[in-house]
């Protein structure tokens, strides 16, 4: 895999950072599709919000579990899943009820809950770190909008499409 190259987020306007960041998100989402083909398990779409990455999931992964977390529902009504299939609270404590409900099942978690703040963007981060581990999969995909520490996990080169980080894809293993 080679990535677009790096760029200098000082003299880019914040309508080239949102493009940045969807053109990696789409390049990196199509990547993993095809990693994930031959491997079983639901997926965790962490950031529901308006429910894009959730229909872009949806379509590339028909016939996934897949398991929405938010505070609120927000999605555009067809972009909105199952009850079943949405799990609403602060991350703070669905996060590590999820992980200990689905142990060693989830092949790929997309934790898309940064925003503008900085401070929001590290706590998430730190969150994310701190109890996603004890869901994944051996060989499980991370997918990221912020950089994250998880436990078990190395971060792989981003897909050709991707500026550097703009997004931020990891592996892991237990091993
Ligand atoms: C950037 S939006 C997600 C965009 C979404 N993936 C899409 O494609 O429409 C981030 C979402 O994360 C949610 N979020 C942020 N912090 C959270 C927290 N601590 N607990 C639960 N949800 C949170 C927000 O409510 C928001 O809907």
């Amino acid at each position: 895999m080679r990535a677009m190259t790096q760029i200098d987020t000082q003299r880019i306007s914040r309508l080239e950072k949102l493009l940045y960041r969807m053109e990696a998100q789409v390049a990196c989402l199509a990547w993993v599709f095809q990693e994930l083909s031959g491997m079983p398990g639901p997926v965790f779409e962490m950031g529901l919000g308006h429910g894009r990455t959730f229909s872009h999931l949806r379509r590339y992964l028909p016939g996934r579990d897949i398991y929405v977390f938010d505070r609120a529902v927000n999605s555009y009504p067809d972009c909105t899943p199952q009850a079943d299939h949405i799990i609403l609270g602060e991350l703070a404590a669905t996060l590590p009820a999820a992980a200990a409900r689905f142990a060693g099942q989830v092949v790929l978690a997309h934790s898309d809950v940064g925003s503008f703040s900085q401070e929001h963007n590290s706590a998430m981060a730190g969150l994310v770190s701190a109890h996603l581990a004890p869901a994944l999969a051996e060989g499980a995909l991370v997918l990221s909008d912020l950089p994250i520490t998880v436990p078990g996990t190395t971060r792989l080169p981003l897909p050709p499409g991707a500026r550097e980080d703009r997004y931020y894809i990891y592996r892991f293993s237990r091993r």
